[in-house]
């Protein structure tokens, strides 16, 4: 079909060119209105050997050929635009407002709902290849990371975008280390809430408070400003994770213990009780280091692209931070591995599984801790984390919910629906089973997430903040709403109907 349109765009002169494009439009008229706004437009790739024959003169199709470009025909006008294909072969959307039908039109805009097809930045911090299964960190692998470094380097790397040498991880560690103490009116705000509070609840909130105590990060183009506040976070993040814990136990708050390491000191604050100095126990430790390390950083994720859009409106990174942090609370992201948690402990044993399976298939439940946006196989971290299971339980004991897990992730991998869906297990498939029988609440699980993510966003939006491209984020919308109405007193207004249904059903 394209290339037909294509055909007939060149043979025809260009009155009537136009008229047939108008006829077309009426046709697709008919069809939908979708099918005018893409349909009507013929995309021919000339990309390398791919060039679809456009023009009479032999020379300039080999040109063409030459050219990374679009070439775009509006069948609405019959106008030809050229449109560059840039770097990660993507194409500018502000170049689609040129296509127009006159003056007065607003040119074409791209609708693309939660961004499946549309890169809203450049970035060196992390790379994905969801096809292979591949996750590299500025470059490095997390096979290779999670296997020989700790996570205070990987933040430092995820921050800085080198590993450091000796020297300097040692300078870094002690910055860190120095901004693990919070403000004592910190710890009385936490002390404000509930008694049941959820602890990401009061990390979101606390995490935002923090912007009120350093009224200096304000000053966001300052580059002594954004290093100050990046160590400030990954130093505090712990304490106040572990501080929304201890309230919910309603225990006293621990202090930090700079002598252990970042997780070690983690589990200090969580766990100590009447003993002089808390020994974490070094599998357990390095367990939580590693998952800390896996967690680190995912590009363009919903807390991600929440950190960079509140960021782009300038306001100081707590702000931003807490933002991000409350993305990550809800299931579909950070909440998922609490999620599969209840769903495993729903089934209760293998022999649910079956029943379940088809539930899912029949389109009424989800198999959390399975699929990704990205990954269309095996996650990468879920490899990790499954292997890292094992270490744990050596300590720990087994956690029965292994054995439905397995079961679960066994019919997954050979199960048609989830084979032609491409539904493999997510990093969050198994680290609940982990934290579980580390001791952790669930309500802890979307916490832990946050500790170490919170290097990702700090690295995505200090790359946001120096992009002379960035702009404060702003999507369109494609307005489906009223015309104008005339506006009635209300002794005269009719009983309301439903109007909120327009886009999304009844409320
Ligand atoms: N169980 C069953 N079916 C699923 C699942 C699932 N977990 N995930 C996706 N599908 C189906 C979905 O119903 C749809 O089917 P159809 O095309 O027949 O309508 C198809 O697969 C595409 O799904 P989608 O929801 O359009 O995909 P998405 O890219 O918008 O969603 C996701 C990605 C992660 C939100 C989704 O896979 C999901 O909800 N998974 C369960 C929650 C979960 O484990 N989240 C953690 C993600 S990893 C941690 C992180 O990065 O934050």
């Amino acid at each position: 079909m394209i290339e037909q349109r294509a055909m007939h765009g060149r043979a025809a002169p260009a009155s009537n060119r136009a008229g047939a494009a108008r006829a077309s439009i009426a046709a697709e008229l008919v069809l939908s209105t979708v099918y005018m706004l893409i349909g009507a437009l013929v995309l021919n790739f000339r990309s390398g050997k791919t060039a679809i024959h456009r023009d009479d003169s032999r020379d300039r199709r080999e040109t063409l050929m030459a050219k990374n470009t679009l070439s775009v025909t509006d069948n609405r006008t019959g106008k030809q635009y050229e449109i560059p294909i840039e770097e990660g072969g993507a194409i500018r959307a502000a170049k689609l407002r040129d296509i127009k039908t006159g003056p007065e039109d607003f040119g074409l805009m791209s609708y693309d709902p939660a961004f499946t097809n549309t890169a809203s930045c450049r970035s060196k911090v992390t790379f994905i290849d969801g096809e292979k299964g591949i996750l590299r960190y500025r470059g490095y692998p997390i096979e290779e990371l999670a296997e020989h470094s700790n996570y205070l380097e990987v933040a430092y790397l995820v921050v800085k975008g080198e590993l450091p040498n000796e020297q300097h991880y040692r300078a870094w560690e002690e910055n860190i280390k120095t901004h693990t103490m919070v403000h004592e009116n910190l710890k009385n705000f936490m002390q404000g809430f509930r008694y049941d509070a959820h602890p990401m609840g009061m990390l979101v909130g606390t995490i935002g408070a923090m912007s009120t105590f350093y009224p200096d990060a304000k000053e966001i183009m300052s580059l002594e400003s954004r290093r100050l506040q990046t160590r400030r976070l990954i130093g505090k993040l712990p304490t106040l994770a572990a501080w929304a814990y201890r309230h919910t136990r309603g225990l006293p708050y621990v202090y930090p213990d700079n002598d252990l390491s970042y997780a070690g000191n983690f589990l200090s604050m969580l766990f100590k009780m009447t003993e002089l100095r808390y020994k974490p126990n070094p599998t357990l430790e390095r367990a939580l280091d590693i998952l800390f390390i896996l967690h680190a950083d995912h590009e363009q994720n919903c807390s991600a692209n929440a950190m960079r859009s509140v960021g782009s409106s300038q306001v100081d990174p707590y702000s931003a931070v807490a933002a991000a942090t409350a993305a990550l609370y809800g299931p579909l992201h950070g909440g998922a591995n609490e999620a599969v948690i209840r769903m495993l402990t729903e089934l209760g044993s293998v022999k649910a599984v079956p029943e379940f399976i088809k539930s899912v298939k029949a389109g009424e439940r989800k198999m959390m801790g399975f699929g990704h946006r990205v990954y269309k196989s095996y996650d990468p971290r879920a490899k990790i984390v499954k292997r890292l299971a094992y270490e744990v339980f050596e300590i720990t004991g087994r956690n029965p919910l292994i054995d439905i897990a397995l079961e679960l992730e066994k019919i997954g991998l050979e199960d048609e629906y989830f084979v032609s869906h491409r539904l493999y297990p997510n990093v969050d498939f198994y680290t609940g089973i982990i934290y579980q029988a580390m001791g952790f609440p669930m309500t802890m699980f979307p916490v832990l997430f946050a500790i170490p993510r919170t290097s990702g966003w700090m690295a995505q939006w200090a790359e946001m903040v120096r992009d002379p491209e960035q702009k404060i984020a702003r999507p369109r919308q494609i307005y489906i709403g009223e015309k104008l109405r005339q506006w009635t007193p209300i002794e005269k207004r009719p009983a309301p109907t439903m109007r909120e249904d327009a886009v999304s059903g009844q409320i």
